[in-house]
């Protein structure tokens, strides 16, 4: 079914996870838009343990691009409508998101577990330092060092505090949306997934548990995704024009 006929949340739980695709209307390009290349490296090369090991300078330029362009832009009628219905729904609302770019929170979004990490944080690439809000830039070689394991007596680089490929998901992000799930089982129950390929686990199997728990689940994505039929429906659209509609909100402003 195609129509963006609202989705029924009276008294239900909604756990949304949201992808690439709901950052594109803002100007952000998705991973599958740029064919996983970057300045013609593979984006699973610079978004690596190994590919930091290898060229950190490389590493850092790749985030640091990204930390100037997502402070660019601006959240779209798809990020607000998304706050919008967690004010409805308040704790009965859980965004995961497997983007880093902030525009969930910038559109008031505040239920929001970033399971991939965040493009505003960094973190020590040794020690298990607190990772820390920054929104810094760094071009040149010399990079930063963390002054905690100089104390100690070691050289130990900074990192941008992101889940990289080959990297394990937070165990408590991940026992967070499983508690979310289990309170839902058995009541109104509503999964969606929204601008994302399907393509990247754990993620991509979210929707195999929450089926698993009576939800009821659609996804909502420009193209099918990889796991399309894991969905009970499926609404090939645009974020930012079917997320306004699929809530019954009139007043998303829809730029
Ligand atoms: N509205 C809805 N869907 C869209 C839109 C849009 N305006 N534009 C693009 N899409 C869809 C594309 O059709 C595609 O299926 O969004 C999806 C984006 O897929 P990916 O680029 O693979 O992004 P995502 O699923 O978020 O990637 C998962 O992979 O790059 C790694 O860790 C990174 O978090 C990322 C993860």
């Amino acid at each position: 079914m195609n129509s963006l006929q609202p989705v029924d949340l009276e008294g239900a739980r909604l756990l949304v996870l949201t992808g690439a695709g709901v950052s594109a209307e803002s100007g952000l390009a998705t991973f599958r838009d740029s064919n996983g290349l970057w300045e013609q490296h593979r984006v699973e090369d610079v978004a690596s343990p190994d590919g930091f090991v290898r060229d950190p300078a490389l590493v850092w330029k790749f985030y640091s691009l990204r930390r100037e362009q997502a402070k660019t832009v601006e959240p779209n009628a798809g990020h607000r409508a998304l706050a919008e219905v967690e004010k409805r729904l308040e704790d009965r609302f859980l965004l995961v998101t497997q983007n880093v770019d902030g525009l969930h929170q910038r559109a008031g979004s505040e239920r929001v577990i970033e399971i991939h990490g965040s493009l505003f944080r960094t973190k020590c690439s040794s020690c298990d330092l607190q990772p820390f809000d920054d929104h810094a830039t760094y071009f040149e070689r010399t990079l930063p060092t963390c002054d905690r394991c100089a104390g100690r007596g070691r050289e130990a680089l900074l990192r941008p505090d992101i889940v990289w490929f080959g990297e394990m998901l937070d165990p408590a992000h991940m026992q967070a949306i499983d508690a979310f799930m289990r309170r839902a089982a058995g009541g109104p129950f509503v999964f969606m997934a929204v601008g994302t390929s399907g393509a990247v686990w754990p993620a991509a199997g979210l929707v195999n548990l929450a089926r698993s728990l009576g939800a009821s689940t659609l996804l909502v994505n420009a193209e099918p995704a990889d796991n399309t039929a894991r969905f009970h429906r499926f609404v090939q659209a645009r974020s930012a024009e079917a997320l306004p509609a699929l809530f019954g909100l009139k007043g998303v402003d829809p730029r």
